[in-house]
């Protein structure tokens, strides 16, 4: 790795009090989370990182910038690669276990390696790097990675701002973006949240047809004589027509993996068909076409 760490000369320090107003102006500026991931020996070392930024499409190239006194420093200094984890919405603890702010209590959660490199599971994105050259960057170091491995899910990531964790607000759903404002609050406030654990069922052949759901995270098959119909990821709408009139459903709708929906009653669905015409017919094709092919 080149390094450039000579500090200008004109470099000075903050006043303490400047100090302050320059942290605080610097959190009215909202990120996502991620964890930067190396592998130190056979230990995976993991840091929270709220800067990070992508710095050039040809050659793809991104920047991390860490604190000089953090171990993680030390690691990428001594290291070649360095993964990227942009953390999922409901994925804050993980953030707080990586700042080293939960003490010994360590959340569930796995890696899956790329080239060598560690990365969290279930985050919304990924990014394997090579680390090209650092940079002195003050009480932080800046590492330039050639980016050699990004890949993405759909999903709702974990957002910081003001020094707190915030979330995209529900309505950023995509099928619920096809309604007009007033409508598409009234079905996010009049449906219920619901989780699924990998592997659960979350309607069955012949259940009574009363709700539908919007995935918000994760992903559902929908399965008929074991065969699948359908995959379905977050901000899709699955539930059959039978919604409408409370008959029998015709296929099963599984967790793939741990899943959150948002059920959406019968009645509601009439009112959107009613009131948003144009959101109504996208409903109703999405509910029709899990079918097609069966
Ligand atoms: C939301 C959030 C964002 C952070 N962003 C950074 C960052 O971009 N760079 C950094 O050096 N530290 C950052 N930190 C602090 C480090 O995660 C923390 O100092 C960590 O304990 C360093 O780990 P290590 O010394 O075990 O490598 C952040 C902490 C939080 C909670």
């Amino acid at each position: 790795m080149m390094a450039d760490e000579s500090a200008p000369a004109n470099a000075e320090p903050l006043d303490p009090d400047q100090g302050v107003e320059f942290r605080r102006t610097l959190s009215r500026f909202p990120t996502g989370v991620t964890v930067i991931t190396v592998l130190a020996g056979d230990e995976v070392h993991g840091m929270t990182a709220n800067a990070f930024t992508s710095v050039s499409l040809q050659p793809p190239l991104v920047l991390v910038s860490v604190d000089k006194r953090a171990r993680m420093h030390r690691l990428m200094h001594d290291g070649e690669w360095f993964g990227v984890s942009v953390l999922a919405h409901d994925q804050d603890a993980l953030s707080e276990h990586y700042a080293g702010r939960l003490g010994a209590v360590r959340p569930d959660h796995r890696f899956t390696f790329v080239r060598g490199t560690p990365l969290v599971e279930r985050a919304v994105a990924h990014v394997v790097a090579r680390i090209v050259r650092s940079y002195w960057g003050g009480d932080h170091s800046l590492f330039l990675g050639q980016v050699e491995y990004a890949a993405h899910v759909e999903g709702r990531p974990l957002l910081f701002h003001r020094g707190h964790y915030e979330r995209l607000p529900l309505a950023e759903v995509s099928i619920l973006s096809a309604m007009p404002e007033d409508l598409r609050r009234a079905v996010v406030a009049a449906g219920t949240e619901r989780s699924f654990p990998a592997g659960r069922p979350i309607v069955g052949r012949d259940d009574e047809g009363d709700v539908a759901f919007v995935v918000l995270d994760g992903r559902v098959r929908i399965e008929r004589d074991g065969r699948t119909l359908a995959t379905i990821g977050p901000g899709e709408l699955f539930g059959e027509i039978a919604v409408l009139d409370g008959g029998p459903r015709t296929a099963d709708a599984i967790a793939d993996v741990d899943t959150r929906c948002l059920t959406v009653s019968g009645r509601t669905l009439h009112r959107i068909v009613v009131e948003a015409p144009e959101a109504g017919w996208l409903m109703l094709q999405v509910l029709a076409s899990r079918l097609r092919g069966s």
